[in-house]
């Protein structure tokens, strides 16, 4: 079994600092095989904001998968957001826009969908998923493959399809055709887990589908800060989520949904077991 902490949307400079703490002796005491961390790192792309990133990234365990979001690439500095849109990001996270991690239980790749023409959008391009399909179609069927972008190719209740990454389903399509096991992102601050076969209806397979919540940032949409904690086998997945409470300062075991490989793909094993599943808000606030 594998375990991986799925980390999003951290937003230094517009973080609960009371979270930072709690967090990172959570993830000492999970002791994860692999720490995932899905973008928006910063609220602004300042260099501060990424230096006070870089140094919390540090005291996490390792190693690490961590893809950019849209707040890291700088909205307001528009010489830099058009000439190197994520220059701070590279000198301060990690010049590797293409993160990859593989040992003889799990295939971890990370996809860069932040871009300088939308403010907030994301989108993939057919070079990238060519990329991701060379690593995943060598894969030995022991492993379970897990992709990692900032923003979503499923969205919960409430949502408009714009919120989804631009050419979603032609990525879909060849991460499902290469057996993709699992697609983890954040952005739209609201936990959700799902499986491709609803929204994609791609015959035969089944992806599993895990978004985070905001685990640091004081951006939250109607649902307190949290994280996700995946463990891994290879018939069976569950999602855990980490859920923070304010009264305690502390992240409290929350809903756990479970996942079994099926001839299909992966289907839902059991209902969620809190009542905290219910679709976010309608009166939905812009996404982050
Ligand atoms: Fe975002
Ligand atoms: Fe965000």
């Amino acid at each position: 079994m594998r375990t991986l902490l799925h980390l999003s949307d951290l937003h230094f400079g517009r973080i609960d600092p009371a979270t930072l703490a709690p967090l990172l002796a959570t993830a000492e005491a999970i002791r994860p095989d692999l720490v995932i961390v899905s973008g928006d790192l910063t609220q602004r792309a300042r260099r501060g904001q990424f230096r006070e990133a870089r140094d919390f990234l540090a005291a996490l365990p390792q190693p690490q998968i961590v893809v950019p979001g849209n707040h890291d690439v700088p909205l307001y500095i528009v010489a830099l957001r058009f000439a190197d849109p994520l220059a701070n990001y590279r000198r301060y996270i990690t010049d590797d826009l293409e993160p990859y991690f593989r040992d003889d239980e799990v295939a971890v790749v990370g996809i860069n969908t932040a871009r300088s023409l939308t403010f907030k959008g994301g989108r993939i391009n057919e070079r990238q998923v060519t990329r991701v399909r060379e690593r995943l179609c060598e894969l030995p069927d022991t492993v379970t493959s897990v992709i990692v972008t900032h923003h979503p190719f499923d969205l919960p209740e409430g949502h408009p399809p714009e919120d989804l990454v631009r050419r979603a389903r032609m990525a879909m399509e060849a991460f499902v055709a290469c057996g993709a096991d699992v697609i983890a992102s954040g952005h739209l601050h609201v936990s959700h887990t799902t499986h491709t076969a609803i929204r994609y209806k791609l015959p035969g397979r089944s992806a599993l589908v895990v978004q985070a919540g905001t685990a640091t940032s004081t951006r939250e949409r109607g649902e307190p800060n949290s994280f996700n904690v995946l463990a891994i086998e290879r018939a069976r997945i569950s999602v855990e989520r980490r859920v923070w409470r304010a009264a305690d300062r502390a992240f409290v075991p929350g809903a756990v949904e479970v996942f079994d490989r099926t001839a299909e793909g992966w289907e839902r094993a059991s209902p969620p077991e809190s009542a905290k599943e219910e679709p976010p808000p309608v009166g939905r606030a812009p996404v982050g």
